[in-house]
């Protein structure tokens, strides 16, 4: 089958769509059912309530961020199975991104309204690291998987112990990351440079203090 060869306008439109389907819409999520489903919903107090929402709308809005850090690198990688490789994990943070929002949903809460600055943001990361070759973006994504993991594990504890809806989706979505992390290492993903993991903690922690309340 000969491939379809898009023109950069074509591209753009392409982007502007996966855009606002991830901070608006529904993106295209796997056939994986919700982990949350069939479990009781928890008896939470209002602090813990604030407490849940909060750590869930930071998750949804890392989970923004990091459908356009991989949309950002697919537009610039230059080998077609680490752009292949990419979209599919993609799509899984498709699932964490519904799931989180379900979630917040479920508690009456929102997702956070600065989300389209997380993924101007992230898109823009991501296109650089892209553009500086398959294995620093590859790398990219292994740093970034292992940050979120352990993001991930400091919400586990911090979560209400009555809470198993919210529980079973970090737990699902940790194991996911993980995962993620392991298939760039893989395929090639090289060590980044000490400063620049230190810049990305840095990035993170702005936009999980600030997703927390809005
Ligand atoms: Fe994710
Ligand atoms: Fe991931």
């Amino acid at each position: 089958m000969p491939t379809r060869h898009y023109t950069p306008f074509d591209q753009l439109l392409m982007q502007m769509d996966k855009a606002v389907r991830t901070v608006f819409g529904a993106p295209p999520v796997t056939e994986r059912p919700n982990p949350a489903q069939a479990l009781p919903e928890a008896e939470l107090s209002a602090a813990d309530q604030r407490l849940v929402t909060g750590l869930m709308r930071v998750n949804h809005a890392g989970e923004v961020s990091a459908q356009a850090l991989y949309q950002g690198q697919a537009l610039t990688a230059r080998l077609s199975e680490v752009r292949g490789k990419m979209e599919r994990a993609a799509m899984e943070e498709n699932d964490h991104l519904a799931w989180c929002e379900r979630r917040l949903k479920e508690l009456d809460s929102h997702t956070s309204v600065l989300n389209p600055l997380w993924y101007g943001g992230s898109f823009a990361i991501g296109a650089v690291a892209g553009l500086a070759g398959d294995k620093w973006s590859l790398g990219f994504v292994v740093e970034t998987e292992r940050q979120v993991v352990t993001h991930l594990q400091e919400h586990l504890e911090r979560l209400p112990a009555q809470d198993h809806k919210s529980r079973a989706i970090l737990q699902q979505m940790k194991e996911d990351e993980a995962q993620h992390a392991t298939t760039a290492l893989n395929a090639g993903g090289s060590e980044l440079p000490e400063p620049v993991k230190q810049l990305m903690r840095l990035t993170s922690k702005l936009m999980t203090a600030t997703a927390y309340y809005v």
